[in-house]
């Protein structure tokens, strides 16, 4: 972990639907990064009095230190992925964050933490993964992705979206995960208690060595009742969106019980066994 300048490259709408919109944000860093693992975060100043920090999900790595950042602004927070016992200062923030990084312009420079937290493990011998991806839970599956095609890998993508308008553009897939089949479901319905992309888990789930997910709290409630129907027993890795203060471990205001005990999502996380987290627990 370091704090370093970046300097934007891009920051722009990626798609809207109704009551959010994503962006992606290109980043330059003004010094080498280390090797950066699918699943870690950054966290950006935002300015505009703003006190803390906002995690962002690392979506990309491009040649010569940039990185790319996938971020959702919404205007209800109806379709994001849920949090925890958040508290309303951590929460204010979060949103005037969001909103003061939308409005960053290229050249613009941004102060960045990173990279924070334990990624995704893939397996050396697994051959074919299995990813499933709820809204902006995209984020870090698509960086995931990409690293296991290079690793020659094959990857079978499940993604899910409330509406059509907010399903992540095929075309913006990069040519490295070509070999993902991308099946989209579209949940209609005012909540994600159906969890529909998790309606797909028994075609699927059976035909690959690994399985990795990002989505929100309800779509891995779904996920866990489904494979325990199927009596899945091979480890299901999450990444779990909370909101943050710190980032890098200090406020514990990350905290979550697991079978293991409390746990930070920003230290020990944000990438858990699905089977670990008490999900009762977890609030909505
Ligand atoms: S956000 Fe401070 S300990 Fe996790």
């Amino acid at each position: 972990m370091k704090q370093f300048k970046a300097r934007i490259i891009s920051n722009k709408v990626l798609l809207r639907y109704p009551g959010a919109e994503y962006y992606l944000m290109d980043l330059l860093a003004d010094d080498k990064l280390s090797e950066l693992i699918p699943g870690q975060f950054v966290m950006l100043k935002c300015g505009g009095g703003t006190i803390l920090r906002r995690p962002i999900s690392i979506h990309s790595v491009k040649p010569d230190n940039v990185i790319e950042l996938l971020y959702a602004l919404s205007s209800g927070d109806q379709s994001l992925p849920s949090h925890h016992q958040e508290n309303d200062a951590i929460k204010t923030n979060n949103e005037k964050g969001k909103k003061l990084l939308s409005r960053l312009k290229q050249n613009n420079e941004v102060d960045v933490i990173g990279p924070l937290g334990n990624g995704y493990k893939m397996c050396d011998r697994s051959k074919s993964l299995l990813l499933v991806a709820g809204g902006i839970g995209i984020a870090p599956l698509r960086f995931l992705a990409e690293r296991a095609t290079s690793m020659h890998k094959s990857v079978t993508l499940l993604m899910g979206a409330r509406y059509q308008d907010g399903l992540y553009p095929r075309s913006l897939l990069p040519e490295t995960i070509n070999m993902v089949n991308i099946v989209e479901t579209i949940d209609m319905h005012s909540s994600y208690s159906k969890g529909m992309v998790t309606d797909l888990l028994p075609q699927y789930v059976n035909d690959h060595d690994e399985v990795f997910a990002c989505g929100p709290v309800a779509m891995y409630k779904a996920m866990e009742e489904k494979l325990s129907e199927l009596s899945f027993e091979r480890p299901v890795q999450i990444s779990l969106e909370v909101r943050m203060g710190c980032g890098f471990g200090v406020c514990y205001g990350c905290s979550i019980k697991t079978r293991q005990g409390i746990k930070r999502v920003c230290k020990e996380g944000p990438v858990f066994n699905i089977k670990d987290i008490i999900w009762q627990e977890v609030k909505l």
